[in-house]
């Protein structure tokens, strides 16, 4: 229950809340050698206390209505997840992360999770612009925004500084009307 079906019979978009800490660390554990080059993510919850802080912080953002966390489950084991970091309703701004750990990597997991985020954003709550962000040598990220239809707003040049290197950042979007006009929709 609670569970959208990403495509096939194996992968599911579900709630991941404060009480699943133990399953989502060892997915972090599983997922750092992905995640470490590129965000901070996994470098938030390595113990059972941080993991349950970083699940509470997302629960506290979608009380407030200000973001929401959400796993993906492959054969019944969390291999990935998607987020709203930011969800600013006043503005109609939204912000998506994603993740995933290496086995869960080539799948369409990822894209298909983020089109049931922005789906949700535009049709059910009314969201204008949902925005990616992604280090310019992100590649595999950037695919993504790409494989969304998403546009590339543009480069922050040099503004994001990660582990002692400072990269560029580029933005991409997609606008509510261009994301209702999308073909076969
Ligand atoms: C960014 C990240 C989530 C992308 O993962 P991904 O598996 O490439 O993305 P998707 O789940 O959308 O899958 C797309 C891949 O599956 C393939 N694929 C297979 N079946 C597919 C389908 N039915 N639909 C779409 N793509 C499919 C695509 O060809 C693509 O592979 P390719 O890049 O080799 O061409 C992953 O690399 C990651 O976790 N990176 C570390 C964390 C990170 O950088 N997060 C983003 C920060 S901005």
């Amino acid at each position: 229950m609670f569970a959208i079906p990403l495509g096939d019979d194996k992968a599911e978009l579900r709630p991941l809340e404060v009480w699943q800490d133990e399953e989502f660390l060892a997915h972090m554990d599983r997922a750092r050698e992905l995640v470490d080059p590129w965000i901070p993510f996994a470098s938030f919850a390595t113990d059972r206390e941080s993991a349950r802080d970083l699940l509470r912080r997302y629960a506290e953002k979608q009380a407030a209505d200000t973001g929401r966390l959400y796993g993906i489950w492959l054969d019944g084991t969390l291999v990935g997840g998607v987020l709203f970091r930011i969800f600013d309703t006043a503005s109609g701004n939204c912000e998506i992360g994603v993740w995933l750990e290496p086995a869960a990597q080539g799948r369409g997991l990822i894209t298909r999770a983020a089109e049931r985020l922005i789906d949700w954003a535009v049709y059910e709550r009314g969201m204008h612009r949902v925005e990616w962000d992604a280090s310019a040598a992100n590649t595999k990220s950037i695919a993504v925004a790409k494989r969304l239809g998403m546009t590339r707003d543009g480069v922050i040049r040099q503004n994001y500084l990660y582990r002692g290197v400072r990269h560029d950042s580029e933005i991409w979007s997609v606008l509510a009307p261009e994301w209702k006009a999308r073909a076969g929709r």
